[in-house]
């Protein structure tokens, strides 16, 4: 039996997920992690979180025994995040109630620099421990495995069920996107030649952790002012977003994007307990992509996640003019500029 550290391994396996970034976000939830609208986001290629997850025999009665490594050392704080979970979904994983688990988990991007780790963390360990369920059981077809790992990656972060799909993935309920569905996210296949491969520049302005977590953002929509009219919104651009995506049309794609970045920061700034999580240098930032736009009409669009940090979004047939923007307009403003594209999805890897 192989050992880590000291521990005796019965039998382990290792995923790599990325991550994505919302164009309609997800903002405001119900119980259960049921989103308040659908939402829909680009998988990204080299923002990943490779995780090997490995059994050994329990050395305690706890329900839930469990060592969680990242890049090498123990995390107690995202530890005890994973514990929780797998604890609330112990049904999902009976194998959890004889064996105990350690989870070693590295990025491939630097930590704070606006890309949502817990998207890629949690598909991660959501399609490792289910493929460790089917060691046991029969093998469902691959498109019933990614459903039901979306399915319990959304259990642990919402975000995490659209990491599970490459380009492109919607997740929540619409009356108008056939087989949509809050419990799981779902691939957007018709994609016109003008979105694949559709690149993103993240342009970091802040790598400090942020003042106010996603979840506190969540439920501070529970009694928002706006939240009604904001979640039809959404479920609305949702739909006209399939379209886009489908027909091409990169104008109408740039209103979507960015209005989604600003709308759900306005829902920070107008809540009960109102925050900012904008920096002066992510408006500067925002005023540039705007001038660059208008005198060049390359279609660039700008979004931002709950953060401070810049994502730029554009086809690429542009990639050389917009990098080139980048470097001479905006990099000086920024901490790091990571370039980044639409991915093929989590692979499963050689442990
Ligand atoms: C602004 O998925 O991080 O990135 O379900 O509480 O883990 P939890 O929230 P999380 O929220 C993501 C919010 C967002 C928008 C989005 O990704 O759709």
């Amino acid at each position: 039996m192989e050992k880590v550290n000291g521990i005796e391994i019965m039998t382990s396996v290792k995923w790599k997920c990325p991550s994505n970034i919302a164009i309609v976000k997800y903002w405001g939830k119900k119980a259960n992690q049921i989103p308040c609208n659908s939402s829909l986001s680009l998988t990204l290629a080299h923002a990943c979180t490779e995780t090997e997850v490995s059994l050994s025999a329990k050395s305690s009665d706890g329900v839930i025994e469990l060592d969680y490594f990242f890049e090498g050392s123990k995390n107690e704080m995202f530890g005890a995040r994973v514990e929780k979970y797998l604890a609330a979904n112990i049904e999902s994983f009976p194998f959890l109630r004889e064996n105990a688990l350690t989870i070693q988990s590295s990025n491939n991007f630097p930590h704070s620099a606006g890309i949502a780790s817990s998207a890629s963390a949690f598909g991660a360990i959501a399609l490792a421990l289910l493929d460790l369920r089917y060691q046991d059981a029969e093998r469902p077809s691959q498109e019933i495995f990614l459903r039901e790992a979306s399915h319990i990656a959304r259990l642990a972060s919402g975000s995490a069920c659209r990491s599970i799909f490459p380009d492109y993935a919607l997740w929540g309920e619409n009356a108008r996107v056939p087989n949509s569905s809050n419990l799981h996210a779902i691939p957007v296949t018709e994609i016109h030649e003008e979105f694949e491969g559709m690149n993103d520049t993240i342009l970091v302005i802040e790598d400090e952790p942020k003042k106010v977590s996603s979840s506190a953002g969540h439920s501070l929509m529970q009694e928002h002012p706006y939240a009604f009219e904001r979640f039809r919104q959404a479920n609305d651009r949702v739909r006209y977003l399939v379209d886009i995506l489908k027909n091409g049309d990169i104008s109408a794609f740039i209103e979507i994007c960015e209005s989604e970045a600003l709308t759900l920061h306005a829902m920070m700034m107008t809540s009960k307990n109102y925050y900012l999580l904008m920096k002066a240098h992510t408006i500067d930032v925002i005023e540039k992509i705007f001038d660059f736009r208008s005198e060049t009409k390359i279609p660039v669009a700008f979004t931002l996640d709950a953060g401070p940090n810049v994502h730029l979004l554009y086809p690429k047939k542009y990639r050389e003019s917009v990098q080139e923007f980048v470097q001479m307009e905006l990099a000086e403003m920024c901490k790091g500029v990571i370039h980044d594209h639409a991915g093929r999805g989590p692979m499963k890897m050689n442990n």
